[in-house]
């Protein structure tokens, strides 16, 4: 049975399961929902199985995975399932939204399972990396849960999302404020003097927001805030609020070059 998999990711978290669940499930490919996006109109996928495999912000998708879930046409496929990955919680909220854009549709079809799977946070608009000893802890139990993900989506398992009034809510406060200013919330980013003009953030932006000019990045107003830039600067250059000095995070088993190839530009 022919998998694709859709990834969208910032710092690594998402790609790495994307990977593993991949490499478990067996005849799979990966594809960045980046580039699957660049092209207008519907998004057929060519595979009996499908995944979408994304973190969640604020209790919600990243607003390019559901402009992508609203143009993705799964009447060809035999099983539809979604994996989220998050710091916390807010994966239930968060899938059901996914569920729903793919079913209000004409002709939509939702979710046959959807999973979450905690991972260490990267929201460093917030806090800091979580450090060393509680990342491997958390990616350890990440594994037992996505061998476990791997064997419910191998045996077809129908685990659709369901309706929980407190996931429901903690998504109606959350997420629409976090939406509304998302692509120009780059506004507030910096950069100070340790830039090199390497040009990592603007080759790992997974949507082409970053431009070097002058030897200095310039963000450009299409952000989706997956912090990739500010993370991965090798000079810790880069800024916004009080990121200064706040430990960076990538997921350890992701490489940058890896982060460059979801097709931003
Ligand atoms: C803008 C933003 C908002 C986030 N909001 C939440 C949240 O509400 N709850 C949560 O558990 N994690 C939250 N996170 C953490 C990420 O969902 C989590 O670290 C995810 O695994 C990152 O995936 P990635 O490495 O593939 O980008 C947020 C991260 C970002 C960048
Ligand atoms: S990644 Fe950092 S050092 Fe490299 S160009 Fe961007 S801000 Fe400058
Ligand atoms: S500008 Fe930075 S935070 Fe915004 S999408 Fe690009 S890499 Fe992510």
């Amino acid at each position: 049975m022919k998998t694709l998999i859709y990834y969208f990711t910032g710092t690594g978290n998402s790609l790495a399961v994307a990977k593993k669940l991949c490499s478990r499930l067996g005849d799979c490919e990966l594809a960045p929902i980046a580039s699957a996006v660049k092209n207008p109109g519907p998004i057929a996928p060519d595979a009996d199985r499908v995944g979408i495999v994304s973190p969640l912000y604020f209790v919600g998708l990243p607003s390019i995975v559901a402009d992508f879930a609203g143009r993705l046409d799964l009447s060809r496929v035999a099983y539809a399932f979604s994996v989220i990955t998050m710091g916390g919680t807010g994966g239930k909220a968060t899938l059901r939204q996914l569920d729903k854009i793919l079913k209000d549709k004409p002709g939509g079809r939702g979710l046959d399972a959807g999973f979450s799977v905690r991972m260490p946070g990267n929201y460093i608009l917030m806090y800091e990396s979580q450090g060393e000893e509680y990342i491997e802890k958390t990616l350890n139990d990440a594994d037992h849960r996505i061998a476990e993900i791997a064997d419910m989506v191998s045996a077809g398992a129908r685990e659709p999302p369901s309706w929980s009034p407190f996931a429901s809510l903690i998504h109606a406060v959350m997420y629409p404020r976090f939406i509304r200013g998302v692509h120009e919330a780059d506004r507030k980013f910096s950069v100070d003097d340790r830039c090199t003009a390497c040009g990592t953030c603007a080759e790992v932006c997974p949507v082409g927001n970053i431009r070097i000019e002058d030897d200095r990045p310039v963000w450009l107003h299409h952000c989706e805030q997956c912090m990739a830039c500010i993370q991965l600067c090798p000079t810790d250059a880069i800024q916004a609020g009080k990121t200064e000095g706040r430990r960076r995070y990538r997921n350890p088993e992701i490489e940058v070059g890896m982060l460059k190839e979801q097709g931003g530009r």
